[in-house]
């Protein structure tokens, strides 16, 4: 998609054709309206690097109190309470401490064979199909089971949970509308399997969360409600699958158009996990986070007022010119870092699972298949306002 320079910038989250390459709207937006104004939904948007990496970890200004994503914020709908995403400290703090303790980066990285495994069983069934997909097969396959080990649902419940998140996050182009139960149905679907667990303790995530203790601000101890094991569980899924579920299709897109960037892969694997990392600067499949201002707010030499909605364009900001060189080059040899995972106290709890899921992934496609291209008449988008990236990616192999 090109810009042409008179015509009046305008960027909007819910888009269909921004959202499907919003990269030359967001320079413009760097270029010319560092602090931008829509007027529509009424909402600012932050774009540049600095200004992103700094507004991320300030909560006492930028909350999250009243939902991250675009739709859920200017709907003003309730957001329940024990989703740490959507909590401001210090109840953000006390629930993000207790996540920690079991949701251990030591955890995470004992899981690197299963992976594979999950990988193994969703590829060799394809090693002689003439193509896969990235996305269907692969990337919505091998995440929703480590998940659902890691936090104790059985195989057969996973597809249903996954099709429902799936759903209860999908937009319409063009609005921002949300469906009044999408909290309650996202959570509902995990019910049944944590009254089960009750009962069936087992060494996973759900049990875990059963068994925790949580210090409240005055010093009282007490055991999580099950309303919030219910809301632990559904964000920690939620979170996971969608998200790495993007990132293995655009990396296997990413790849597919630079052909001697994988081939370097192919000769030393040991570049995928930069490779990974470069994609999810390039590509950041959770590229817009929203908040509420808190307070007022000078910006640019405007006063943003108490009470205005703010977009923090980590997806721009990975692009900015002033940090990256050439930074709409994709390069597995770039070093920088990115915003994709957030910033400050926000900062992704499963990054360490979702840098392993998406090396291992690739260590085990680029295995068995050294080259392929994508079948973009076949390839389809996924439409949410949290979540950017491909429903569907159609490779053919060689
Ligand atoms: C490529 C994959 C992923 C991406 C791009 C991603 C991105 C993000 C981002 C941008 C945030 C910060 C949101 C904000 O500031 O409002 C975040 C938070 C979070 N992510 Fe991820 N994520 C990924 C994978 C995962 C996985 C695999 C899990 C869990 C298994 C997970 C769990 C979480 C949780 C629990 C939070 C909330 C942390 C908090 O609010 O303190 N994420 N993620």
């Amino acid at each position: 998609m090109s810009i042409d320079p008179a015509v009046e910038l305008y960027y909007d989250p819910f888009d269909f054709a921004i959202d499907d390459d919003p990269y030359p709207v967001w320079r413009r937006m760097r270029a010319e309206a560092p602090l931008y104004f829509n007027e529509k939904y009424n909402f600012y948007a932050l774009s540049r690097y600095d200004d992103v990496a700094k507004a991320l970890p300030d909560w006492q200004t930028y909350r999250s109190g009243r939902g991250t994503t675009a739709d859920i914020l200017f709907s003003g709908i309730e957001v329940p309470p024990g989703i740490l995403l959507f909590e401001d400290p210090p109840l953000h703090d006390l629930h993000r401490r207790l996540l920690s303790r079991v949701f251990t980066p030591r955890r995470m990285l004992a899981v690197e064979d299963m992976v594979r495994g999950f990988c193994a069983r969703a590829l060799d069934p394809l090693l002689d199909a003439g193509g896969f997909d990235f996305v269907t097969d692969l990337g919505a396959i091998m995440p929703m089971r480590t998940i659902g080990y890691l936090l104790g649902i059985p195989e057969e419940g996973q597809q249903q949970i996954r099709d429902l998140n799936d759903k209860s996050i999908t937009v319409a182009d063009g609005s921002g509308d949300v469906s009044p139960t999408i909290f309650q149905d996202a959570i509902a679907v995990f019910a049944e399997y944590i009254e089960w667990r009750a009962t069936h303790p087992s060494d996973d995530l759900m049990t875990d969360l059963l068994n925790a203790e949580v210090e409240e601000p005055d010093g009282t101890i007490r055991p999580l409600e099950r309303t919030e094991v219910l809301a632990y569980t559904a964000m920690i899924a939620g979170a996971g699958n969608e998200t790495t579920a993007r990132l293995i299709g655009f990396m296997g897109q990413l790849l597919a158009e630079h052909a001697d960037q994988r081939r370097e892969l192919v000769a030393d694997p040991s570049l995928i996990a930069s490779a990974a990392e470069e994609t999810l600067r390039f590509e950041p499949p959770s590229p817009v986070q929203a908040r509420y201002v808190a307070n007022d707010v000078e910006l640019y030499g405007h006063t943003v007022t108490e009470g205005s909605y703010m977009l923090l364009l980590n997806g721009s900001a990975n692009r900015d010119e002033t940090r990256y060189t050439d930074p709409d080059r994709f390069d597995i040899h770039r070093a920088g870092g990115h915003l994709s995972f957030g910033q400050g106290l926000h900062f992704c709890l499963g990054s360490a699972l979702a840098r392993l899921e998406a090396r291992v992934a690739f260590e085990e496609v680029l295995k068995r298949w050294t080259d392929w291209d994508v079948d973009y008449d076949s390839a389809c988008r996924a439409r949410t306002s949290s979540v950017r990236g491909w429903a569907k990616l159609p490779v053919r192999t060689r």
